[in-house]
């Protein structure tokens, strides 16, 4: 592993994102020995004119209230690594201020002569990201002698569309190169994620089983039992597509769908993320059911015609000898009637049944990536007793009971970790954002233009009924209740 210093920026260090994943990600890591206190500096950026003091109580507070398990000791020995530096994100006075602070800091902590590693954390909104990454370019680099580097994390949404993610790209990619830019999608940081590639090309299980011959269905779902609470104004403008389907399911479709890796590599992974991203046929509007709870428009600030979607059902078909024909059903939905993500792979019925097995339900492998992360397969088994009956059973691995005492590291942790680590296995490519988006524009813009209209569904239902009876005419047998 590298060491010398590393100072880590968290521009938007007032921000929501910054006090609720970013510093208790940092903490965390601090806590577990990843950021060594003679090595590292944090420092929080922001607009707000607040003394150093000011920003440490604010992470505090939360941060003790976050996980009663954090001692306050610790909680204070981090904070001694933080400190505030006030600016706007488009002026030279504050990068140069800023760039003086962390060169200070380098200074006394080289002490021998050490490489310096900068790390920018943009917990910010995405109309910033020009003017702000410019001024890190023009202000911030690090200019060590003796190497190092200088890293951007950039956070979603990336763009609204094709088009202004391609700007947004452009613009970035003019002023940093695609290894120094980290695009975050924290699903890709979450346990259950990144076992996918292990369980997919680990076991000689699913080997022969993973194709159009063997699965009739997929379902990848994240449902939210609230709504937007306070973030509306931000939601209305992007909408469930955007906010979840468009990046978080997407990458779970990837790794569901996508062919085996040449290696590990990051780069060849994320070939194969995009070839199958490429691979997608355009998606048709009868395989689309657009829903908006009851009570969305009552937030002041979401505007009273809205047209938005907060739960939506899309159906993706992949043109290839794999999966041709298997419908890839991915649902979204906010102010639903349980909080969960999972991943559903339903198998055909059995070719000449003896049993009437297909009464009970078919075979499903079912991944939970949240909450309480499991994967079970749901499989037919005699009924034990003396009749010759069967009945549906599951073969459950549950990591509470299974992995008793292990902590699961939040996803923000992992993903920041990799950053330092120079590892862009769990990041988007440039070339990987541009196919998502391609795949999804057309839908979005007809949308935008109130050419499709959401449906009215109440809180706390399943969403639309139309929902349920697309991913049935797409094949899916409902075997569970929830
Ligand atoms: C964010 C979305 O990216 O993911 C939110 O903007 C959503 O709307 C959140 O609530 C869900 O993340 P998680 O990890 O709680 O499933």
């Amino acid at each position: 592993a590298e060491t010398g210093c590393l100072s880590i920026i968290v521009l938007g260090a007032s921000g929501d994102l910054a006090k609720k994943k970013t510093f208790p990600a940092l903490f965390h890591l601090y806590c577990q020995g990843f950021l060594p206190p003679n090595e590292v500096h944090i420092f929080g950026y922001a607009r707000t004119k607040i003394s150093d003091d000011e920003l440490r109580n604010r992470i505090r507070g939360y941060l003790l209230g976050e996980r009663s398990s954090s001692p306050s000791e610790d909680v204070s020995e981090f904070l001694k690594l933080v400190k505030y530096v006030s600016g706007s994100y488009d002026s030279a006075e504050g990068f140069q201020l800023l760039d003086k602070e962390i060169a200070m800091h380098e200074i006394s902590k080289s002490s021998q002569e050490v490489s310096c590693r900068r790390l920018f954390y943009l917990a910010l909104p995405p109309s910033v990201y020009p003017s702000v990454c410019r001024m890190i370019r023009k202000y911030c680099m690090n200019k060590s002698d003796l190497g190092g580097w200088t890293r951007v994390v950039v956070e979603k949404p990336f763009g609204k569309d094709l088009d202004s993610a391609e700007l947004l790209s452009s613009q970035i990619g003019e002023l940093f190169d695609e290894p120094q830019i980290y695009r975050i999608d924290h699903y890709l940081g979450k346990e259950l994620v990144q076992n996918l590639l292990v369980l997919r090309f680990a076991n000689r299980f699913f080997l022969p089983l993973w194709n159009r011959d063997n699965i009739d269905n997929v379902q990848i779902v994240f449902r939210e039992d609230f709504g937007t609470e306070g973030r509306g104004g931000y939601f209305d403008e992007y909408g469930i597509i955007r906010d979840i389907i468009q990046n978080h399911l997407l990458q779970v479709f990837c790794l569901v769908a996508m062919e085996k890796p040449v290696s590990l590599k990051p780069e060849h992974i994320r070939d194969e993320k995009v070839k199958v991203l490429q691979s997608v046929l355009p998606i048709k509007d009868e395989e689309v059911v657009l829903g908006q709870y009851e009570g969305y428009r009552d937030d002041p600030t979401v505007p009273d015609q809205s047209n938005t979607p907060t739960f939506a059902t899309v159906i993706l078909r992949i043109h290839n000898e794999r999966w041709e024909g298997v419908p890839f059903i991915l649902k979204a939905g906010k102010a639903l009637n349980s909080r969960k993500a999972e991943i559903r792979v339903q198998f055909k019925d059995v070719p000449g049944d003896i049993f009437k097995c297909e009464k009970q339900g078919r075979n499903e492998f079912v991944i939970r990536l949240q909450p309480s992360e499991a994967m079970y397969m749901k499989l037919t088994v005699k009924q034990p007793g003396l009749e010759m009956s069967t009945v549906q059973s599951e073969l459950d691995l549950s990591y509470k009971q299974r992995y008793q005492g292990v902590m699961i590291p939040e996803a923000y942790e992992r993903l920041i970790l990799d950053t330092i680590r120079c590892d862009q296995q769990h990041f988007v490519r440039r070339d990987e954002l541009k196919a998502a988006w391609e795949i999804f524009t057309p839908l979005l813009h007809r949308i935008d233009n109130g050419e499709m209209k959401p449906t009215p569904y109440q809180q706390g239902s399943r969403g639309p009924t139309e929902a349920d009876e697309l991913s049935a005419k797409a094949g899916y047998v409902q075997t569970h209740g929830y």
